[in-house]
């Protein structure tokens, strides 16, 4: 089973490149720093969790792959605009990004900040132009993805992020931001594969909880590997929430290991009340968190070979 759902997300996964490959805004001729930029930060090679979700639970729900998969790229060129903020000097200040340069290392922060509202309306705008979709669907997929960019969303998370982090704050406020610039758009994604579909109200908001519990698992396992990783294993600068009171820097790493494996149980538990328990995102979830059992294990024999190993496979 885990090797049919590995060889399917590699041609998934491959459908989804041609695809943002063919859909991301073109600057106008001569804008060749611009179009470059927008190109570095969309088509570098992410993991794509976001296109694949959408995929994933639309077809599992009876939807069409084409338009899931259209749609899964609008998210994911929503997430390569956020992550072009993100790095900023005003922002994380990171000069690594999918083991590249990042956008305004290469192109200039005037450019790095283009690029993203360019991406950002290019996504919007794509969604509009999904034409196997009808148009009540089109309308309901930009609705949950520009709530999931907004204050409610990514922005709201953002800020938080970056003020509330100053200074030492209570595990569920961080937990609340978390949600916010991370479970957002994980939620969007799945919504939007359901909406594809044509899901029930009650599978959507079944799918959501699914993401919300998803999102606080995987940004807790983003914030350990940002202490604990090389900046080679994961493409990305670590350390970077040094000094940020996280849930890791204020409950300390073993505690987190057990409370992402609490939220991938529950995630499970919430993917079981729609797709059973044989579904496909049920292994895509094992894909990105399997390892945190290994790392956890180590972790308890005092062994660093485990962290190592969970490094490797979360890229
Ligand atoms: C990075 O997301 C930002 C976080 C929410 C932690 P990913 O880990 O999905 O980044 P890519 O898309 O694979 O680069
Ligand atoms: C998630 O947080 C960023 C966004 C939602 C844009 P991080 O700042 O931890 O993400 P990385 O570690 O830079 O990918
Ligand atoms: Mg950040
Ligand atoms: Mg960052
Ligand atoms: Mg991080």
């Amino acid at each position: 089973m885990t090797v049919d759902l590995k060889s399917g997300v590699a041609v998934y996964v491959r459908k989804i490149d041609q695809r943002l490959a063919d859909l991301i805004p073109r600057a106008l001729p001569g804008q060749t720093q611009l179009d470059a930029a927008i190109a570095a930060s969309v088509l570098a090679p992410g993991k794509r969790l976001r296109p694949l979700m959408t995929a994933i639970a639309a077809e599992d729900l009876g939807g069409n792959l084409g338009p899931a998969i259209d749609a899964g790229c609008a998210v994911e060129m929503v997430h390569a605009a956020s992550l072009i903020l993100d790095d900023l000097p005003s922002m994380d200040d990171a000069t690594m990004r999918r083991g590249q340069p990042a956008v305004h290392i290469t192109y200039g922060e005037d450019v790095a900040v283009l690029a993203s509202i360019g991406v950002l309306a290019g996504a919007f705008e794509m969604l509009t132009t999904i034409e196997t979709l009808p148009p009540a669907a089109r309308t309901e997929c930009i609705r949950l993805l520009t709530r999931a960019v907004g204050v409610g969303g990514l922005v709201g998370g953002q800020f938080e992020d970056l003020r509330g982090g100053r200074a030492a704050r209570p595990v569920a406020d961080i937990a609340v931001a978390n949600g916010l610039k991370t479970g957002s758009l994980f939620s969007a994604a799945v919504e939007i594969g359901a909406v594809v579909a044509g899901a029930d109200a009650m599978t959507r908001t079944r799918l959501r909880e699914f993401a919300a519990e998803l999102g606080h698992a995987f940004q807790l396992l983003d914030d350990l590997l940002d202490g604990g990783s090389s900046a080679i294993t994961i493409g990305k600068d670590i350390g970077k929430d040094v000094g940020k009171s996280t849930i890791v820097s204020m409950l300390g790493r073993p505690s987190v290991v057990h409370r992402i494996d609490r939220h991938v149980e529950t995630a499970h538990a919430r993917l079981n009340d729609v797709f059973g328990p044989a579904g496909r995102m049920h292994i895509l979830v094992g894909a990105i968190f399997d390892t945190t059992l290994r790392a956890r294990m180590a972790e308890a024999a005092g062994s660093e070979a485990g962290l190592r190993e969970q490094e490797a496979g979360a890229r």
